[in-house]
Protein backbone atom coordinates (compact mmCIF):
# COMPACT_ATOMS: atom_id res chain seq x y z
CA UNK A 1 0.00 0.00 0.00
CA UNK A 2 0.90 3.68 -0.90
CA UNK A 3 -0.05 6.95 0.63
CA UNK A 4 1.05 10.21 -1.12
CA UNK A 5 1.23 12.59 1.19
CA UNK A 6 0.64 16.68 0.07
CA UNK A 7 1.69 19.79 1.62
CA UNK A 8 0.39 23.27 0.16
CA UNK A 9 2.01 26.12 0.27
CA UNK A 10 4.05 28.08 2.90
CA UNK A 11 4.57 24.31 5.13
CA UNK A 12 7.77 24.44 4.10
CA UNK A 13 8.41 27.27 6.69
CA UNK A 14 7.15 24.59 9.70
CA UNK A 15 8.85 24.98 12.68
CA UNK A 16 9.59 29.28 11.84
CA UNK A 17 6.22 30.50 10.88
CA UNK A 18 3.41 31.32 13.36
CA UNK A 19 5.20 28.88 15.79
CA UNK A 20 2.10 29.45 18.79
CA UNK A 21 -0.51 28.71 15.35
CA UNK A 22 1.49 25.68 13.38
CA UNK A 23 3.72 24.97 16.81
CA UNK A 24 7.99 23.91 16.60
CA UNK A 25 7.94 20.74 14.48
CA UNK A 26 9.54 21.41 10.56
CA UNK A 27 8.36 19.71 7.85
CA UNK A 28 10.82 17.02 8.14
CA UNK A 29 10.22 16.03 11.49
CA UNK A 30 6.44 15.93 10.73
CA UNK A 31 7.16 13.82 7.51
CA UNK A 32 9.85 11.50 9.49
CA UNK A 33 6.90 10.57 12.05
CA UNK A 34 4.16 10.16 9.21
CA UNK A 35 7.11 7.62 7.73
CA UNK A 36 7.49 5.95 11.37
CA UNK A 37 3.07 5.63 11.73
CA UNK A 38 3.26 4.24 8.21
CA UNK A 39 5.58 1.94 8.36
CA UNK A 40 4.30 0.39 11.51
CA UNK A 41 1.02 -0.67 9.30
CA UNK A 42 3.58 -1.92 6.33
CA UNK A 43 2.38 1.30 4.47
CA UNK A 44 4.30 3.58 1.85
CA UNK A 45 4.45 7.25 2.16
CA UNK A 46 5.40 9.45 -0.88
CA UNK A 47 5.76 13.25 0.74
CA UNK A 48 5.56 16.15 -1.89
CA UNK A 49 5.17 19.70 -1.37
CA UNK A 50 4.76 22.71 -3.20
CA UNK A 51 3.78 26.29 -2.74
CA UNK A 52 2.40 25.97 -6.70
CA UNK A 53 -1.23 25.11 -7.52
CA UNK A 54 -0.97 23.86 -10.68
CA UNK A 55 2.16 21.75 -9.47
CA UNK A 56 -0.57 20.33 -6.60
CA UNK A 57 -3.16 19.39 -9.31
CA UNK A 58 -0.26 17.51 -11.54
CA UNK A 59 1.15 15.36 -8.63
CA UNK A 60 -3.48 14.55 -7.42
CA UNK A 61 -4.00 13.66 -11.47
CA UNK A 62 -0.92 11.80 -11.83
CA UNK A 63 -0.49 10.07 -8.57
CA UNK A 64 -1.03 6.05 -8.70
CA UNK A 65 -0.71 5.59 -4.92
CA UNK A 66 -4.17 3.99 -2.78
CA UNK A 67 -4.71 7.36 -0.85
CA UNK A 68 -4.03 10.98 -0.13
CA UNK A 69 -3.39 12.73 2.61
CA UNK A 70 -3.36 16.37 2.23
CA UNK A 71 -3.28 19.68 4.13
CA UNK A 72 -3.96 22.19 0.93
CA UNK A 73 -2.96 25.03 3.31
CA UNK A 74 -4.37 27.94 1.90
CA UNK A 75 -5.52 26.65 -1.23
CA UNK A 76 -8.14 24.71 1.50
CA UNK A 77 -9.83 27.94 1.27
CA UNK A 78 -9.31 29.37 -2.16
CA UNK A 79 -8.93 26.18 -5.04
CA UNK A 80 -11.53 25.06 -7.24
CA UNK A 81 -8.53 23.61 -9.27
CA UNK A 82 -7.45 21.32 -6.58
CA UNK A 83 -10.88 20.22 -5.39
CA UNK A 84 -11.92 19.54 -8.91
CA UNK A 85 -8.35 17.71 -9.18
CA UNK A 86 -9.18 15.04 -6.64
CA UNK A 87 -12.70 15.31 -7.23
CA UNK A 88 -11.74 13.51 -9.89
CA UNK A 89 -10.00 10.98 -8.51
CA UNK A 90 -11.75 8.23 -7.04
CA UNK A 91 -9.30 6.99 -4.26
CA UNK A 92 -9.39 7.43 -0.62
CA UNK A 93 -8.32 10.56 0.67
CA UNK A 94 -8.53 12.82 3.67
CA UNK A 95 -7.67 16.30 4.26
CA UNK A 96 -5.60 17.74 7.35
CA UNK A 97 -5.20 21.10 9.28
CA UNK A 98 -2.69 21.42 12.16
CA UNK A 99 -4.44 24.59 13.28
CA UNK A 100 -8.72 23.99 13.76
CA UNK A 101 -9.58 26.19 11.06
CA UNK A 102 -12.95 26.83 12.25
CA UNK A 103 -11.69 28.36 15.80
CA UNK A 104 -10.06 30.82 13.37
CA UNK A 105 -10.41 33.69 10.78
CA UNK A 106 -14.41 33.34 9.13
CA UNK A 107 -12.59 32.97 5.62
CA UNK A 108 -10.80 30.17 6.82
CA UNK A 109 -14.16 27.94 8.07
CA UNK A 110 -14.92 27.19 4.75
CA UNK A 111 -13.00 24.42 2.79
CA UNK A 112 -13.66 23.64 -1.03
CA UNK A 113 -11.95 20.30 -0.94
CA UNK A 114 -13.58 19.13 2.48
CA UNK A 115 -17.03 17.58 0.22
CA UNK A 116 -14.19 15.54 -2.10
CA UNK A 117 -12.72 14.40 0.17
CA UNK A 118 -13.69 10.88 2.36
CA UNK A 119 -13.15 13.04 5.63
CA UNK A 120 -11.26 16.00 7.38
CA UNK A 121 -9.13 16.40 10.33
CA UNK A 122 -8.10 19.88 11.46
CA UNK A 123 -7.17 20.81 14.87
CA UNK A 124 -4.67 18.18 16.75
CA UNK A 125 -1.14 20.07 15.66
CA UNK A 126 1.17 17.75 13.72
CA UNK A 127 -1.00 14.36 15.26
CA UNK A 128 -3.56 15.80 12.73
CA UNK A 129 -1.21 13.93 10.32
CA UNK A 130 -1.20 10.62 11.99
CA UNK A 131 -5.05 10.59 12.76
CA UNK A 132 -5.14 11.21 9.21
CA UNK A 133 -2.74 8.71 8.18
CA UNK A 134 -4.66 5.87 10.00
CA UNK A 135 -7.91 6.70 8.96
CA UNK A 136 -6.49 6.55 5.31
CA UNK A 137 -5.01 3.07 5.73
CA UNK A 138 -7.98 1.53 7.50
CA UNK A 139 -10.40 2.98 4.62
CA UNK A 140 -8.12 1.34 2.11
CA UNK A 141 -7.80 -1.98 3.88
CA UNK A 142 -11.75 -1.78 3.92
C1 LIG B 1 -3.57 25.12 7.59
C2 LIG B 1 -4.73 26.10 7.81
C3 LIG B 1 -4.87 27.05 6.64
O1 LIG B 1 -5.94 27.96 6.87
C4 LIG B 1 -3.60 27.85 6.45
O2 LIG B 1 -3.70 28.68 5.30
C5 LIG B 1 -2.38 27.01 6.40
C6 LIG B 1 -2.28 25.84 7.28
C7 LIG B 1 -3.33 24.22 8.82
O3 LIG B 1 -2.67 23.19 8.67
O4 LIG B 1 -3.76 24.56 9.93
O5 LIG B 1 -1.43 27.32 5.69
O6 LIG B 1 -3.92 24.26 6.50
Amino acid sequence: MKILVIHGPNLDLLGKREKDIYGEDTIETINAEIRKAAEESSTDVEFFQSNHEGDIVDKVGSTESDGILINPAAYTHTSVAIRDAMSAREIPSVEVHLSNIYAREEFRHKSLIAPVVTGQISGFGKKSYIYGLKALIELING
